[in-house]
């Protein structure tokens, strides 16, 4: 079995589109929720999902401690970075080399970097009279929104436009393609 954590910090959306996805699979299994925001609704859907979660704070991730000994302890091969907000420390990064993805609501390098989520990206693309917009999904380094590209999907943006409205758009092709490009990922990269 190949094991997938889940980092999340918020609604959780595209981790329980993730979860439903290979719920039948075989050969990959979602091993766990962690999340950084005691009041993230990400925490009931892992209830709802019966997927453990770990709640962590700035502490426990910055040094090795108890987010690295968890992924340990449920021989993690993959972490996938669903609407999570902290940047992963390079500890973590070099002990799953390439084995890291996240997915950002919008073409980078464009509208890419710290305190650019959720909607204040929405909110810039409009700003800035975008007429395009999309989502990238790449691996992570130690920078934000920085690791190599691997999949991006464009969406049109309309002058009538809104951030509630693009950002449903823009889930619509998160949901469409993360666990699709996970999936792809995970098959064609040798088991460690
Ligand atoms: C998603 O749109 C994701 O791309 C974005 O947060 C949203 C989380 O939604 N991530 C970032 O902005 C990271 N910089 P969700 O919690 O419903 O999945």
């Amino acid at each position: 079995m190949i094991n997938i954590a889940i980092f999340a910090s918020g609604n959780g959306s595209n981790a329980q589109r993730i979860v439903e996805y290979f719920q039948d699979d075989h050969d990959i299994n979602i091993c766990r929720f962690y999340c950084n925001n005691p009041h993230a609704f990400v925490i009931q859907r892992a209830k709802n999902l019966e997927i453990p979660c770990t709640l962590f704070n700035k502490a426990d991730l910055m040094a090795p401690g108890k987010v690295i000994q968890t992924l340990k302890d449920d021989n993690t091969d993959w972490i996938v970075l669903a609407g999570f907000l902290w940047l992963i420390p390079s500890y973590i990064i070099k002990r799953f080399p390439n084995r890291i993805v996240n997915i950002h609501p919008a073409l980078l390098p464009k509208y890419g970097g710290k305190g650019m989520y959720g909607a204040r990206v929405h909110e810039a693309v409009i700003q800035n009279e975008e007429r395009e917009s999309g989502i990238s999904i790449h691996y992570v380094n130690e920078q934000y929104d920085e690791g190599h590209i691997i999949f991006q999907a464009k969406c049109s943006v309309s002058e009538h436009d809104t951030a509630d409205k693009l950002a449903s758009r823009i889930h619509q092709l998160e949901y469409e393609h993360y666990p699709l490009i996970i999936e792809k990922l995970i098959r064609s990269t040798p088991a460690k």
